[in-house]
C-alpha cells in the first residue's frame, strides 16, 4: 500500500513510524512531514488547503490511504473532497469534525446521547451580564471555553469573580481567542484524574486503544498555562479494564450512534478527553483526531498491524483484531522552546540526536533541517519516548529522563514529572 500522511508534528512522526512497520506498506508520503519522518517517508511540500491538488496527487501516486493528522484540514473538509474522488481516508468529514470544532455541537451530541459531562450554558459576545448571572448560580470554580478551535488553549478556569470578570472581558472585548471566542461555553468544574481514550471507528463499530494520560500544563505539578501537551504515558492504570468497558458502553458507543443518527457519521479516531472520579468517567472534550503527544505513547504499545486497523476502518468494515496491546508501556517527554506556550524563538541547533538506544524513540515535532543540521522550528520540539516490552512505568520514566540528558538546544525546557501521577495507582 501507498499511504499519504497529512501533518508535521510528533503525532504524524509516530503514525508514519507505526505504518512503516506494516507488512503491507510500500511507500509513505508525508505532507509536509518533518526531519523525523524524512527517514521513513518521502516528505512533500504540497498546499494542504488545495484539496483538489491533494486529490490529484493521490491519483497520480496510487495512494491507497490518506491519514489526516491535525484537526484543521479535517474541519476544512479535506476528507470530503478526497472521498468524493473515491480516495480512502482515515479521518472524519467536515460535519463530523464539528465534535471538536464546536464545543456546543459536542455538548448537544452528548446531551442527546445521554453521556455524562459537565453542566453548561452557552453565551454569545454581548451577553456578558447573562453570563455573569449564570456564573453566580453555578458557584466557583467554573470553566470558560471558547466554542471554536484554539489549539488546546481556549480554556480558562476561574476560582473567583475577579478572574471570571477578567476572562469574559478578555474573550469578548479583547478577543484573545479571535472569532473562536464569539460564542463561549461556561461549565461546571469537574474534579478527578484525566485520561485520553482513542476509539478507532468505521462509523458503526469501534475499538478502543490503551488509555493514555496527557500532561497539559506547562509546569511540574500541573501548574501554569495550558499547552498542546507536555508529555504522556500509556497505558494509564487509572483506566482499568472494567472502567474501559464502561467508557465504551456509556460514552463511545452512544456518541458514535448519535453522530450517525444526526447525519454526521464519524470515521477515524474519536479522541475522548475524560475526567474520572470514583470510577465514573465524564467527558471533558472530544477531538476528531489522534492526540499529540498521546499517539507517541499509544501506538508503540500496540502489537499487530496498525495500518490494517485504520485501512479497514477507512474502508467501512473495521477489523478489530488487527491490533492488540502487547503488555508493554511507554513514556514520552516533550522538550519545548523557552517561552512556549507564549512567544518563543526558533532556529537553535539541536545536539545529541545521533545517540541511540533500542528502548528510546525520539519523535520530531517542531524541528527543521538547515544545511545538514537539525534546528528548532516550533514550540514543542521533540518527543523523547521510551518503549518497554514489560509494564514497568517507573523504569520507562527513568529511561526517558536518562536519555534526555544527551539532548541539548538553547532554551530547552521539559517537565520533570511526566508519568508521576500513575505511581500512586501502582502501589
Ligand atoms: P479542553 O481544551 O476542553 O480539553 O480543556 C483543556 C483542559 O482544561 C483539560 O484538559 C482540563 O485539564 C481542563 N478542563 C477543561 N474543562 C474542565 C472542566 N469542566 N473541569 C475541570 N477541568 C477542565
Ligand atoms: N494532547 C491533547 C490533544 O491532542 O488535544
Amino acid at each position: 500500500m501507498n499511504v499519504l500522511i497529512i501533518g508535521s508534528g510528533g503525532r504524524e512522526h509516530a503514525i508514519a513510524l507505526k505504518i512503516s512497520e506494516s507488512k503491507n506498506i510500500s511507500k509513505i508520503y508525508c505532507v509536509p512531514g518533518n526531519p523525523g519522518t524524512k527517514k521513513i517517508a518521502v516528505n512533500l511540500d504540497l498546499n494542504i488547503y488545495d484539496h483538489q491538488l491533494i486529490s490529484e496527487f493521490c491519483d497520480k501516486q496510487n495512494i491507497d490511504l490518506v491519514v489526516i493528522g491535525p484537526e484543521q484540514p479535517l474541519v476544512e473538509g479535506l476528507s470530503d473532497t478526497l472521498r468524493k474522488n473515491r480516495i480512502k481516508v482515515f479521518g472524519p468529514s467536515k460535519n463530523a469534525a464539528q465534535i471538536e470544532s464546536s464545543k456546543s455541537f459536542a455538548k448537544e451530541i452528548m446531551r442527546n446521547a445521554n453521556v455524562a459531562t459537565a453542566g453548561y450554558s452557552e453565551f454569545y459576545s454581548g451577553e456578558i451580564d447573562k453570563a455573569k448571572s449564570y456564573i453566580k448560580k453555578l458557584g466557583y470554580p467554573i470553566v470558560i471555553k471558547a466554542d471554536g478551535l484554539a489549539a488546546g488553549k481556549g480554556v480558562i478556569i476561574c476560582n473567583n469573580q475577579d478572574q471570571s470578570d477578567k476572562a469574559l472581558s478578555e474573550i469578548f472585548n479583547e478577543k484573545i481567542f479571535g472569532d473562536s471566542g464569539n460564542k463561549i461555553i461556561i461549565e461546571e468544574f469537574m474534579n478527578g484524574e484525566e485520561a485520553s481514550v482513542f476509539a478507532i471507528t468505521d462509523g458503526k463499530n469501534f475499538v478502543c486503544l490503551p488509555a493514555a494520560q496527557d500532561h497539559k500544563r506547562i509546569g511540574d505539578g500541573d501548574k501554569g498555562k495550558n499547552t498542546g501537551g507536555m508529555g504522556a504515558y500509556a497505558p494509564t492504570p487509572i483506566v482499568t479494564d472494567k472502567l474501559m468497558r464502561k467508557i465504551e458502553s456509556q460514552i463511545i458507543m452512544p456518541v458514535l450512534e448519535q453522530m450517525r443518527e444526526s447525519g454526521n457519521e464519524f470515521i477515524g479516531c474519536l479522541y475522548a478527553g475524560l475526567m474520572i472520579e470514583n470510577d465514573i468517567p465524564k467527558v471533558v472534550e472530544f477531538n476528531c483526531r489522534f492526540g499529540d503527544p498521546e499517539t507517541q505513547v499509544v501506538l508503540p504499545v500496540l502489537g499487530g498491524d496498525f495500518l490494517e486497523l485504520i485501512y479497514s476502518a477507512a474502508s467501512g468494515e473495521i477489523n478489530k483484531q488487527s491490533v492488540k496491546y502487547f503488555g508493554g508501556c511507554s513514556v514520552c517527554v516533550v522538550t519545548s522552546s523557552k517561552g512556549y506556550p507564549d512567544k518563543y524563538e526558533k532556529g537553535f541547533e539541536i545536539s545529541g540526536l545521533e545517540k541511540s538506544d533500542n528502548e528510546i524513540v525520539v519523535y520530531h515535532a517542531g524541528t527543521k533541517e538547515v544545511e545538514n543540521k537539525i534546528v528548532t522550528n516550533g514550540g514543542r520540539v521533540l518527543g523523547v519516548t521510551s518503549v518497554l516490552k514489560n509494564f514497568d512505568l517507573r523504569l520507562a520514566q527513568k529511561k526517558v529522563y536518562d536519555f534526555i540528558s544527551n539532548i541539548k538546544f538553547e532554551g530547552m525546557y521539559f517537565r520533570k514529572d511526566i508519568a508521576e501521577k500513575a505511581f500512586k495507582y501502582l502501589e
